[in-house]
């Protein structure tokens, strides 16, 4: 946001001009009034006694009806020792700091080459709002809802799985995200201090779910085929485990999948052990090149498959709208996990989703958003190998969104990713999605954060920043 007064907003000026006397001032000092704001800073009526409404409900202002405004009381700040705390709350289970690193909002002046989600061009913004204003429209849009979902909704996102997965709306449980649909399975099929083992590398939120489940989080390891069925058979023998967490499609950070030929294979192996499979597919609607393969959900008849996807992904962040797909008793368990949460997904959202899935406008922004995708791959691609070679980059992927590329042996991610940011440049150190210290440096990069120029300037930015 610029701190130039010429390009701010009027409600911009007074809310600064405000803020700024009432810092100086002392409590019960009186402000300019109305009139001297909407002369000053050359705002309207209504937008100054908006902002004096906003300042006087954050306690900033105080007003007398007729008398004016004045600096509001200030809270007194007394002496606290939370010592306590450290005692009662022992030793931390778990450090987020990997996933709060993903889900900060980047400021407007970074250039962001990593990110989990879609730059705002790519988002159907414009169809969204047209949803929401339907949605808000419809009859009990701020009512409860059904605790599994809206039975409309859950259809929709059944039938999204595609046909060959045979999925029911009564296998599907509407969840406010795929990050509580993570911690929600986790927590029901994890009990604390089991083992839960996850592909090598992998996406940080599904190791903090595990911790936060109390579980331990082992790696199961991969290849350029993603999982390997018969280390996975021996890890799962070895820990115990009877949870694999995985992403089959573009997985997130290698946009990597996993080989048609072990798909059988890992299943077999998974119930072998009378183990679950997660099967993370965030990147369903993204693939861009070709046919997306059905889910694993489709090869599983006895529901060994925990399926998972967001809405968050190919729509907007904030449509925090997600399933989890699941068959067998299991279902009513992590129906169960999700009541003791928060009862139901907000139906607003959920009216909005609805409105959005059913639209002629979804299908259209899928093809737009895909055929968007293909071209700032390619473009990411072309940067990094004509401005920084270095980077190696040895699989291209055919949808989601990142890149997994290899840093020179004796370069350091995580040195290069805080470099890159004192650069204001945004990368994702390789080392943050390893559950073991890794062998190898990586950087992920993503195509889906900015359009091809933005990609382009971004990685003549970490060139410079590789250099030094
Ligand atoms: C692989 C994967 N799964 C799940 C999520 C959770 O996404 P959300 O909670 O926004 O739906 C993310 C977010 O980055 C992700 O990358």
């Amino acid at each position: 946001m610029s701190n130039d007064s010429s390009v701010a907003s009027g409600a911009e000026r007074v809310s600064r001009a405000l803020r700024a006397a009432a810092a100086s001032g002392r409590p019960g000092d009186r402000l300019p009034s109305n009139r001297a704001l909407i002369a000053e800073h050359r705002a309207s009526p209504v937008t100054v006694a908006r902002v004096v409404a906003r300042l006087v409900a954050e306690s900033v202002l105080t007003t007398a009806p007729g008398r004016g405004t004045f600096v509001a009381p200030r809270r007194e700040r007394r002496e606290r020792d939370y010592g306590w705390q450290s005692v009662a709350l022992g030793p931390p289970v778990l450090d987020a700091e990997p996933v709060r690193n993903l889900v900060s909002t980047p400021d407007v002046d970074l250039r962001v080459l990593s990110s989990g989600y879609l730059s705002p061009d790519l988002q159907p913004l414009r169809e969204l709002t047209a949803a929401t204003s339907r949605a808000l429209r419809r009859p009990h849009a701020w009512e409860p809802a059904d605790p599994a979902g809206l039975p409309e909704l859950r259809r929709l996102l059944a039938s999204a799985v595609g046909p060959q997965s045979e999925v029911d709306a009564g296998d599907v449980l509407v969840v406010p995200s795929g990050q509580t649909g993570l911690t929600t399975i986790l927590r029901t099929l994890a009990p604390a201090g089991s083992t839960v083992l996850l592909e090598e590398p992998t996406y940080p939120g599904a190791v903090t779910a595990t911790l936060a489940a109390g579980a331990r989080a082992a790696p199961a390891p991969t290849d350029s085929g993603g999982l390997r069925p018969q280390l996975l058979g021996q890890a799962l023998a070895m820990s115990g485990a009877r949870v694999v967490y995985c992403q089959p499609m573009f997985a997130n950070p290698t946009g990597r999948s996993l080989a048609p030929d072990r798909r059988r294979e890992v299943l077999d192996v998974v119930a072998e052990a009378g183990a679950f499979l997660i099967e993370d597919d965030w990147a369903r609607d993204l693939c861009f090149d070709g046919t997306a393969p059905a889910p694993l959900l489709a090869d599983d008849l006895h529901g060994r498959v925990v399926h998972l996807r967001s809405l968050t992904k190919s729509v907007a962040p904030s449509l925090r709208i997600g399933a989890v797909i699941s068959r067998g008793p299991v279902n009513r368990r992590l129906a169960d996990a999700r009541l003791a949460d928060d009862f139901f997904v907000s139906r607003m959202l959920q009216e909005a989703a609805i409105e959005l899935l059913s639209s002629a406008a979804w299908p259209r922004h899928l093809a737009r958003l895909r055929s968007q995708l293909v071209l700032r791959r390619d473009a990411l691609l072309q940067a990094v190998g004509e401005v920084t070679p270095e980077l190696k980059v040895n699989h291209v992927p055919r949808g989601g969104f990142h890149l997994w590329a290899r840093l020179p042996d004796a370069a350091d991610d995580g040195e290069c990713e805080s470099g890159a940011r004192r650069a204001a440049v945004v990368v994702g150190a390789g080392a943050d999605y390893h559950l073991t210290r890794p062998t190898t440096s990586h950087l992920r990069l993503s195509f889906g954060a900015a359009d091809p120029a933005g990609l382009r300037s971004g990685v003549q930015a970490l060139a410079r920043c590789l250099g030094d």
